[in-house]
């Protein structure tokens, strides 16, 4: 089994590709949305906490799990277990992973989708002329509402993630995230630089720095820590496959550190971008959830070269999204093939078509179909709809528990000779070892079930 396990080439090859896998849509899209819904400062603040005291710790567990067990989730969790009456019962944070990468995979690729189709009109000139007329907002409005519209861009998107999963993704990954990963990251820092120069930089750094405690809601602490796993891909097992193809003499602890850093950074390198535009222009927004693509290619076209910068843009914020649905897709895939013993491309096709059907529920749920458009389960403004509904859940709720016990079975179930040995091969002695069980026995586990309870009580709604 082991023998025929794919390898990165190199440790600098795991970080990106798992970097590859943590950035994406959840730092270009959503985190400036939800920064800017919630009031920027205090927000961005418990985000940090929430990443550097939960989602780094376990970020190492998952890892810590893969490389030791070989295995995909559900049967890394009963490999490590001990074989007492009940163990089996640890297979449950694994089917919620999948269940997880399912039901995010689904609705990701509708969003990624718009990015195709504004590279298109980038090249094409179109967007250009829009920008002059000012009819972005109504134009994108009738864009996600178009129900054969956004049947083209997602089916075109499934097709890709499910195409290199199919050709095998180890090769495909390290290699495009090697070279467009620390591309992306120029790309972002010239574009921050821009943003200094502009009117509104001042205003977005008081914004997104001082913290105002008041305007911060159980809501939105909820929403900060679920993020932190989202944008982590943590708390459903990717981290956990794709650690298990790394290398014995590479240091899990300092590829955790990295990948969260790079993470961390980029997401708000995304905010100090958008918000000096948004503040320069005192552009009105209206829906928050479409920044990138109303308020940023506005931007674009101020600049010279402007479609040759907003092409190359979206081009990039595409492949940070491709580099995340192929390791969404790879769990479930990998859970096929190690579960149900299915060959690869059996189980690429099986999953990918099944994930590819269900997402059709959000692709058309923006406009398009009434029915979907307005499905709330939840009674949350925000949740409206089935592709808000499917991100509220996952998210804030199947990431979250999934986090709470993987950390539970790291720090509790696994024993410490055998976190210590991943954690320190390839890495040397471990000075804060006790600090790390610390944090992944009481600390993770207290600050994630705590959240958890206050919101089943219903303290999120006062
Ligand atoms: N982290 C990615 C993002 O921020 C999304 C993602 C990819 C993900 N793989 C994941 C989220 C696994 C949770 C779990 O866009």
């Amino acid at each position: 089994m082991s023998q025929s396990r794919g390898q990165w080439s190199s440790h600098m090859g795991f970080i990106l590709a798992a970097a590859g896998s943590a950035v994406g849509l959840g730092n270009l899209w959503k985190f400036p949305y939800i920064a800017y819904e919630n009031h920027g400062g205090a927000f961005v603040l418990v985000y940090i906490g929430a990443v550097a005291l939960v989602g780094l710790p376990i970020m190492i567990a998952e890892i810590v799990l893969g490389r030791r067990s070989q295995l995909s989730p559900v049967g890394a969790f009963l490999k490590l277990t001990p074989d007492r009456p009940g163990h089996r019962l640890w297979a449950a944070p694994g089917m919620l992973g999948i269940l997880a990468g399912f039901v995010i995979l689904s609705y990701y690729c509708v969003i990624a989708g718009w990015t195709l189709r504004y590279i298109l009109m980038s090249v094409s000139g179109q967007l250009a002329t829009m920008v002059g007329d000012g009819s972005f907002n109504d134009f994108f409005g009738a864009f996600l509402a178009d129900g054969p519209q956004q049947t083209l861009w997602y089916t075109i998107f499934m097709t890709l993630t499910v195409g290199v999963v199919f050709f095998g993704v180890k090769d495909g990954i390290e290699k495009v995230a090697r070279t467009l990963v620390p591309l992306l990251f120029v790309i972002l820092i010239a574009l921050a630089v821009y943003s200094t120069t502009t009117e509104g930089f001042g205003r977005a750094m008081t914004f997104l720095f001082r913290p105002n405690f008041h305007e911060l809601d159980r809501g939105a602490i909820l929403e900060a820590l679920g993020h932190s796993f989202f944008t982590l891909s943590l708390g459903m097992g990717a981290m956990l496959t794709y650690g298990s193809y790394m290398r014995r003499q590479d240091s899990i602890p300092k590829a955790a550190l990295a990948i969260s850093l790079l993470d961390t950074a980029i997401a708000i390198l995304a905010c100090i971008i958008m918000f000096s535009i948004i503040f320069t222009e005192d552009m009105e927004v209206t829906k928050s959830s479409t920044i990138l693509f109303t308020t940023l290619p506005q931007v674009f076209f101020k600049l010279p070269g402007g479609s040759i910068i907003s092409g190359f843009f979206y081009l990039l914020v595409a492949v940070a999204a491709l580099t995340s649905t192929i390791s969404l897709l790879e769990v479930v895939t990998s859970f096929a093939i190690d579960q149900l013993k299915l060959a690869r491309r059996a189980a690429v096709l099986l999953t990918g078509g099944s994930i590819y059907v269900f997402g059709l529920l959000s692709a058309w749920s923006l406009g398009a179909s009434d029915k979907l458009t307005n499905f709330n389960l939840i009674g949350r403004d925000s949740t409206v709809g089935m592709l808000g509904t499917l991100d509220y859940l996952a998210s804030n709720w199947f990431l979250p528990v999934g986090g709470l016990l993987i950390a539970v079975f790291t720090g509790w179930v696994l024993s410490r000779k055998a976190s210590h040995e991943e954690m320190s091969d390839g890495h040397g002695p471990l000075p804060w070892y006790n600090g790390w069980q610390a944090l992944i026995r009481f600390v993770a586990p207290l600050v994630v079930g705590a959240i958890i309870v206050s919101v089943i009580l219903g303290a999120e709604y006062q």
